[in-house]
């Protein structure tokens, strides 16, 4: 494996009831603004869950975080913390309000403009206000990673951010939360989490390794726990293990030792920045896809990936049939979940395809160096 650190300073209280820990992990702040999207958590009791254990506190609140968060809430999120001394952020939804406080706790520590700053700019110096979350949706693994992700609309642009004063100080991570979670977004964030731990896997080294092998359990944990969820959503079990799995996908340790791609996540990001696309449907488009064209150099990973996790038989096939096999496995499950498997599907009109091309900025990875016109055929070929 490639030489590496660990690192992730996030403590985690995970299961039924673990809100009751803000109280003692808030003990230390007095201004808490609370930050969360549309109003689901006031539908399904978090929001009075969290409320009860913040008693005794001055608590401020920014509701009206979007999917895909947008520019205009980090600014309205950083003026609240700076007319009001904010000294805690709790960020309470799915990881498009965990992002954006995210965005908020930093640019809140600055008299720059935060996009320009941080996203544009990059590598600036940094201090953020301390925050904690409660994570009500399994997918981005927001609620244990120092990352990100802000769209801006007009400049057709959607970044993401990394910084170690960006990890959680907690999160509450209780399943029961989900069971309220519309089916698109159970859905959404299942191929998120499985996309995350794909982005890692093919990646080098391709040789058996203690990472992939965490990798695969992991992907088959997915498999099974999302077929119970959809046809019960208040498994407990199947909940609790998407919930976790969701975690461990992006909290560094199916990192370890490998050189990570992440180009899957690329190609999304410009189909949400230009059509607003759910982040994981974009995912379970243009990931297959961009593994149909790099498997060729890597035929031993994907041999692995056929036979462990698809259960797919080896006997009398090429490694290159079971590479394909193991693609077309992946797509075959994205479909069964309910998941879309094409961009004419997420309403993609064909004649922007160059556009939003020439608009990803790729990188070289172990497994590919995309040109524009590589990406390009990859969204045709996802067409
Ligand atoms: O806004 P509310 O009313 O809360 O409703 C949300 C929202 O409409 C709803 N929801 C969440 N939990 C619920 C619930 N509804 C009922 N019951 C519950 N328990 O679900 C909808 C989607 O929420 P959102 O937060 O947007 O979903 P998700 O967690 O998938 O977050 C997506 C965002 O995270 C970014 C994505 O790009 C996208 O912007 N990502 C963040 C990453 C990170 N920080 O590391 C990595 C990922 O790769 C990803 O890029
Ligand atoms: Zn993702």
């Amino acid at each position: 494996m490639n030489n590496f650190t660990f690192y992730n300073p996030v403590r985690v209280h995970f299961g039924k009831g673990q809100v009751t820990n803000l109280k003692e992990e808030l003990k230390d702040y007095n201004k808490i603004l609370v930050t969360y999207g549309g109003g689901s958590i006031k539908k399904n009791g978090v929001y009075d869950d969290v409320m009860e254990n913040l008693k005794g506190k001055e608590v401020f609140e920014l509701s009206g975080i979007t999917p895909n968060p947008r520019t205009d809430k980090v600014y309205e999120g950083i003026k609240i913390c700076k007319e009001n001394d904010i000294d805690f952020i709790l960020a309470v939804g799915g990881g498009s309000t965990l992002d954006c406080s995210k965005a908020i706790a930093m640019g809140a520590k600055t008299d720059e403009d935060f996009w320009d700053y941080f996203f544009e700019e990059k590598n600036k110096p940094i201090d953020a206000i301390k925050l904690g979350t409660v994570i009500t949706m399994a997918g981005t693994g927001s609620e244990m990673d120092g990352s990100c992700v802000i769209s801006n609309i007009e400049r057709k642009k959607k970044y993401g951010y990394g910084h170690r004063l960006l990890y959680p100080v907690f999160s509450i991570i209780d399943p029961t939360y989900t069971y309220s979670l519309p089916k698109y977004q159970l859905i959404s964030g299942t191929c998120d989490m499985f996309s995350h731990i794909m982005e890692e896997y093919f990646s080098e080294p391709d040789y058996e390794n203690t990472t992939d092998n965490i990798s695969e359990s992991l992907m088959k944990t997915v498999i099974d726990s999302i077929r119970v969820a959809l046809k019960n959503p208040e498994d407990y079990q199947a909940r609790s293990n998407l919930m976790w799995a969701s975690t461990l996908a992006i909290n560094g340790l199916t990192a370890t030792g490998k050189s990570s791609d992440w180009l899957s996540h690329k190609l999304e990001h410009t189909l949400s920045a230009y059509f607003d696309v759910t982040h994981g449907m974009g995912l379970a488009v243009v990931h297959p896809n961009y593994l149909k064209f790099v498997y060729k150099n890597h035929l031993e990973k994907f041999r692995s990936f056929a036979i462990n996790v698809w259960n797919i038989d080896p006997e009398e096939k090429t490694d290159e049939e079971l590479a394909l096999e193991s693609i077309v496995a992946l797509q075959n499950f994205f479909k069964e979940i309910g998941a879309p498997t094409t961009l004419r599907e997420l309403d993609i009109p064909k004649d922007k395809i160059k556009e939003m091309a020439e608009n990803t900025a790729a990188y070289k990875t172990s497994y590919s160096d995309l040109s524009t016109s590589d990406i390009e055929t990859i969204y045709n070929n996802a067409y």
